[in-house]
C-alpha cells in the first residue's frame, strides 16, 4: 500500500528509539495515517557498527545528501544534536521543501526564530515537541491543548538530573557529588553536565516554553538562571523541617507586557503538585484563565518515552502534508514584550 519514507539525520539513543517505536506501532500509525512509515535513510557517523536494525529496510550512510536530497523523503528528523552542523543540515531540508522535526533543545532555543522563518518561507512544518521534557507532550498541549486559552504562568521541573539529585540529598541524605554520579550512569545527564547543574539546560527548556505559552519572542539572554551547584544537604533538610521541598524551577510569566522567565532553586510547599515530582521525572505546571491548574507529568528522557515526542511530530507532518497545510506552533506574536527590570 501507500507508504511515507522519512529520513533520520542520527542514529543514538532516540533515533534507534524513533525506529524501534515505528516497528512496535506501525499498526496504528496505519490506522491513523493510512499509510505505513518507513525510515529510509539514516545519516550516521559509522554504518558498520553493530546495530539492531534492518539494513534492508533502513539504509545507513555518511552522507548527508542520501537523506536530505531524496526525493522519496517527506520528512526530515534530527536527532544527530549539536548546533551548526544540526543547524545547516535542517536548513538544506526547508530549500529542499521537506518538514523538519526535531529533539535539538539546544539549537530549537538558539536558533528557533530562524529556522521557522526558513520553515514558513518553504511552506514547510518545523516542530520540536522531544526538545522540551522528553516524553510529555507539553508543546502541543500548550499549542493544542491551550489554544484558545490565556495562559498566565508555566513553572516547570524541565531538568531530570538536577531533579534527580536533590531528590537523592532530600529523602536519603546523599551527597550531592555521589548523586550526580548516579545521574551520569543512568544515562540523563549531558555529556557535559555542567549544562544540567548550572540550569543552563533548563533555560533553553524555559524558553522554549515561554514562547509557545505566550506567542511571542524570548530568547536565552532573556532567561535569568541560578543553579544548584552550591545547594548544602543542610538547606535542604531546613526547608524540609518547615514543610518546603527544594526544587530546581523553570519559571515563566508574562504580564502586563512583561516577560520573566527565569531558573533558580526553589523551596516549594510541599503542597504544591510540583513538590511531588521526585527523582528523574520531569513535571510541567501550566496556569491558564479559563482552565485554571494544570499539570503534565512524565519522563523527561529515554530512548521510547523521547521517541514518542518526535512520532508526534512526525504524525502531525504527514497530516497536514495530506490536507496541504503547514502549522506552526509559534503563532504570530500578537504581544510587544518588554523585559522585566532586573531588579523587579
Ligand atoms: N540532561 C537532560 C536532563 C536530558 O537531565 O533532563 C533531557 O533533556
Amino acid at each position: 500500500g501507500d507508504s511515507v519514507s522519512i529520513g533520520l539525520l542520527g542514529l543514538g539513543v532516540v533515533g534507534s528509539g524513533v525506529i524501534k517505536l515505528i516497528e512496535d506501532h506501525q499498526e496504528k500509525l496505519v490506522h491513523q495515517l493510512g499509510a505505513q512509515v518507513q525510515v529510509k535513510s539514516a545519516l550516521v557517523r559509522n554504518p558498520e557498527k553493530a546495530r539492531d536494525l534492518d539494513k534492508e529496510r533502513t539504509h545507513l550512510t555518511t552522507n548527508p545528501d542520501d537523506v536530505l536530497n531524496d526525493p522519496e523523503i517527506d520528512v526530515i528528523v534530527e536527532v544527530m544534536g549539536g548546533i551548526e552542523q544540526a543547524r545547516e543540515y535542517i536548513l538544506r531540508a526547508f530549500s529542499a521543501k521537506k518538514h523538519v522535526v526535531t529533539a535539538n533543545k539546544d539549537l530549537v532555543a538558539l536558533y528557533g526564530k530562524e529556522l521557522q522563518e526558513a520553515a514558513s518561507k518553504n511552506k514547510c512544518d518545523f516542530f520540536y515537541e522531544a526538545s522540551v521534557a522528553g516524553g510529555i507532550p507539553i508543546l502541543r498541549g500548550i499549542t493544542d491543548g491551550l489554544s484558545s486559552d490565556h495562559i498566565q504562568q508555566v513553572m516547570g521541573i524541565v531538568n531530570g538530573t538536577t531533579n534527580y539529585i536533590l531528590t537523592k540529598m532530600n529523602t536519603e541524605g546523599m551527597s550531592y557529588e555521589d548523586a550526580l554520579q548516579e545521574a551520569q550512569e543512568l544515562g540523563f545527564a549531558e555529556a557535559d553536565p555542567t549544562s544540567d547543574v548550572e540550569g543552563l539546560d533548563a533555560a533553553r527548556k524555559m524558553a522554549i516554553l515561554g514562547r509557545l505559552a505566550f506567542s511571542t519572542d524570548v530568547e536565552l539572554d532573556d532567561v535569568e538562571v541560578t543553579g544548584i551547584k552550591g545547594i548544602e544537604l543542610e538547606d535542604l533538610q531546613n526547608g524540609d523541617k518547615l514543610g518546603y521541598t527544594m526544587k530546581l524551577i523553570g519559571f515563566a510569566n508574562f504580564d502586563d507586557k512583561k516577560l520573566e522567565v527565569n531558573v533558580q532553586p526553589t523551596l516549594l510547599s510541599k503542597e504544591h503538585p510540583l513538590a511531588d515530582v521526585k527523582n528523574e521525572y520531569n513535571a510541567v505546571y501550566v496556569y491558564g484563565e479559563a482552565v485554571g491548574e494544570t499539570m503534565f507529568y512524565g519522563p523527561g528522557a529515554g530512548s521510547l518515552p523521547t521517541a514518542t515526542a518526535v512520532m508526534a511530530d512526525v504524525v502531525a507532518a504527514i497530516k497536514n502534508m495530506r490536507l496541504g497545510v503547514t502549522g506552526s506552533q509559534v503563532a504570530e506574536s500578537h504581544f510587544e514584550k518588554e523585559l522585566k527590570p532586573a531588579d523587579q
